[in-house]
């Protein structure tokens, strides 16, 4: 096992691929805090993980024989990451690893998208990866060691359509990265990001519900095109990733992003 005695924190980890990637850091050793905000956000137009969901992942990683403990938390707010982190010192003394995935989606076109709409979005993808790097950071440089892993998109690469504010999010997500990763290279953290391409998470299916779609006519819209290579990405393949990022196996790469896309953005469109 490759982080044994190692404390993860994954937010938005009660379900889709923050709990694929809590389970396969815990299948390596890991202690896992999941912070999700299990409440619905009122311009989402579809449900957020709830405390069940959250309350089957954490005993999931305990019956697979790790630590485990969940926070209600919503990274867009301080009070609640600031105490979120306290709660994780408390019951493991230290934080190793944080892989700040919380996330959401709207579909809008910019001219109809309201300015909470706006706000959701980037507040939980960008501030909220901000707000969480802020409180754990200054952990990480007084152990002298920590691994940072950001997930932002195929999204943060190229624009969707009615995506302006996630692709904003997840394009800003990678340039906070790179200054990130250069802050604290002389403190032996190293912060990388994974851009998935599509995975059939409760978010995408969530839009496809959207749109109006079925599940199997819209698995097939949103995933034909998406694929170069014949497979479909699961939140096992992001979470495969992850791990690689949380370990000494990459200790010599900083500041990088990752697509885990089967192939889809070097097709021509
Ligand atoms: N599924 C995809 O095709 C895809 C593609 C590219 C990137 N991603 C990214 O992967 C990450 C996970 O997405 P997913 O597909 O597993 O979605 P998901 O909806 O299945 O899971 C997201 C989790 O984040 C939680 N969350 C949402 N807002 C939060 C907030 N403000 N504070 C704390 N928790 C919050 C939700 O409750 C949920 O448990 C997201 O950052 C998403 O943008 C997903």
């Amino acid at each position: 096992m490759k982080l044994e005695s190692k404390v993860a924190v994954v937010t938005g980890g009660a379900r889709g691929n923050g709990l694929a990637s809590a389970k396969l850091l815990a299948a390596e050793g890991a202690d896992i805090v999941i912070a999700d905000i299990c409440e619905d956000m009122p311009t989402i137009p579809y449900s957020m993980s709830t405390p069940q969901t959250m309350e089957d992942a954490v005993e999931a990683i305990k019956s697979a024989g790790r630590k485990a403990i969940g926070v209600k938390c919503d990274v867009r707010k301080s009070s609640d990451v600031e105490a979120m982190v306290k709660q994780t010192l408390e019951a493991f003394g230290k934080i190793d690893i944080l892989v700040n995935n919380a996330g959401n989606s709207s579909m809008m076109a910019v001219a109809d998208m309201s300015e909470q709409e706006w706000d959701e979005v980037l507040d939980t993808h960008l501030k909220g990866t901000f707000i969480c790097c802020k409180y754990v950071v200054p952990h990480m440089i007084k152990q002298h060691s920590g691994k940072i892993i950001n997930i932002s998109s195929v999204g943060g690469t190229r624009g969707f359509g009615l995506g302006a504010h996630y692709c904003a999010a997840k394009h800003g997500i990678i340039g906070f990265t790179k200054s990130l990763a250069m802050e604290v290279a002389d403190h032996n953290v190293n912060v990388n990001v994974v851009c998935p391409g599509t995975v059939w998470t409760p978010m995408m299916q969530g839009i496809a519900a959207f749109f109006g779609l079925e599940d199997a006519e819209a698995k097939e819209q949103f995933l034909a095109g998406h694929l170069f290579q014949d497979r479909e990405i699961t939140p096992e393949d992001i979470g495969r990733t992850v791990v690689w990022l949380a370990t000494e196996d990459t200790r010599c790469i900083t500041g990088q992003s990752i697509l885990v896309d089967a192939g889809w953005t070097c097709k021509a469109p």
